[in-house]
């Protein structure tokens, strides 16, 4: 492309020098446009040989239009040797109109960019143009790595796998968690264009908790609640919470866990025995409401099958659901009454040598 237009443009030099030169011929030479040529004088202006002087004719010499020249003179020649160009001449010799040639040396080029220019031997002795300086050609910068736009709103949503340069993929996924909707996979193509448009991330919602029976939601019920929400429970009165206190909504769409139960209190399944509760030995009816709490350990006393001592049972508390061990008996009314010291919860605890299999 360059070359070709190099050429262009020699040619197109190589036609306005000489052209000057056969268009005199036919009687057409520019005029002089004084203020305009570029170089300092110009040889008197002529309309014919017979305006001249006897050893001078009228020609054409380039911008300075018609003028008297001896076209015997010459240009200076051979020129001094130059180091980053060659010059050759075109013409058989280096008399007035003559053409030579500027050409740079690989690497090197002329301030307009060419590499190469022409120079005519004008009327006043002289080469036109300027003296050619041939530098060394800026070696063309290696080309910046062509990326894809990554808008900051794309970034802000999205894990970004791979770098945005042009012909390779990237792959998104949502910071947030949430689901793709679009390509989540996208290529730059050569005119740093995006082959898909972005993806965009789902908005995710989560469902109502289920419901937590015997307790209260602290919280606006709603149909579903967005990322980050909060709800806190509460147990109605003597129901113990069992489980996370606050639930979350993810951005997945799950709650952080699973909503709690509130757990009922049970009955002590005993009236007219002590029992052990949390260490320490107790009536019933000396606990309030003879209930305790969800989650409780309740020890009954049972008796040993063949002697005369105590072992406890324990029990746990689970739900409003306490069950008395096997191998307690109620005492009745009569026993608990008349024979309170013989209650099976207040006789001699059996020694660990009491073998309970026995
Ligand atoms: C040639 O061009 C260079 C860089 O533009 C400049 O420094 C230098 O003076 C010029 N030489 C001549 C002889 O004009
Ligand atoms: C970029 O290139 C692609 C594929 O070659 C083409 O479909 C798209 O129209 C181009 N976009 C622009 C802005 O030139
Ligand atoms: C949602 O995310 C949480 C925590 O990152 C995870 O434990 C849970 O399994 C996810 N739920 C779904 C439906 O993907």
């Amino acid at each position: 492309m360059a070359s070709r237009m190099d050429r262009a443009l020699l040619l197109l030099s190589l036609w306005a020098l000489t052209g000057t030169v056969s268009l005199q011929a036919s009687g057409s030479c520019p005029e002089r446009l004084v203020g305009e040529e570029r170089r300092r004088t110009c040889p008197r202006p002529c309309k014919a040989d017979k305006d001249c002087g006897n050893k001078r004719q009228c020609l054409c010499d380039g911008q300075c239009g018609l003028s008297c020249v001896a076209p015997g003179r010459t240009c200076p020649w051979p020129l001094p040797p130059s180091e980053n160009s060659v010059a050759r001449l075109l013409s058989p010799t280096h008399s007035f109109s003559a053409l030579f040639e500027v050409r740079c040396k690989p690497g090197f080029a002329l301030p307009n960019g060419l590499d190469v220019t022409i120079r005519r031997c004008q009327g006043d002795r002289q080469w036109s143009g300027d003296e050619p300086n041939c530098t060394e050609a800026e070696s063309p910068k290696p080309p910046a790595v062509q990326t894809c736009p990554l808008p900051e709103e794309v970034t802000n949503t999205f894990s970004i796998q791979g770098d945005a340069t042009v012909g390779t993929s990237i792959r998104y996924s949502c910071l947030s968690g949430a689901d793709i909707v679009g390509s989540s996979e996208n290529f730059c193509q050569d005119n740093q264009t995006w082959q898909y448009p972005h993806p965009i991330c789902k908005t995710v919602y989560c469902q109502p908790p289920r419901e937590v029976e015997h307790g209260y939601v602290v919280a606006v019920q709603k149909i579903e609640y967005e990322t980050g929400f909060d709800i806190h429970y509460l147990c109605k009165k003597n129901f113990l919470l069992d489980g996370p206190q606050k639930v979350t909504c993810l951005s997945n769409g799950s709650w952080s866990a699973t909503p709690p139960y509130c757990r009922a209190r049970c009955l002590i399944p005993a009236e007219r025995s002590r029992v052990m509760i949390n260490g320490v030995k107790r009536w019933p009816f000396d606990v309030t409401d003879a209930m305790v709490p969800h989650g409780e350990n309740v020890a009954f006393y049972c008796k040993h099958p063949h002697k005369q001592c105590s072992f406890t049972a324990p029990q746990t508390c689970f739900d409003g659901k306490l069950q008395p061990p096997a191998c307690y008996l109620e005492p009745t009314w009569l026993q608990y009454k008349l024979f309170p010291h013989r209650l099976v919860s207040e006789i001699e605890a059996c020694k660990p040598s009491d073998d309970l299999e026995v």
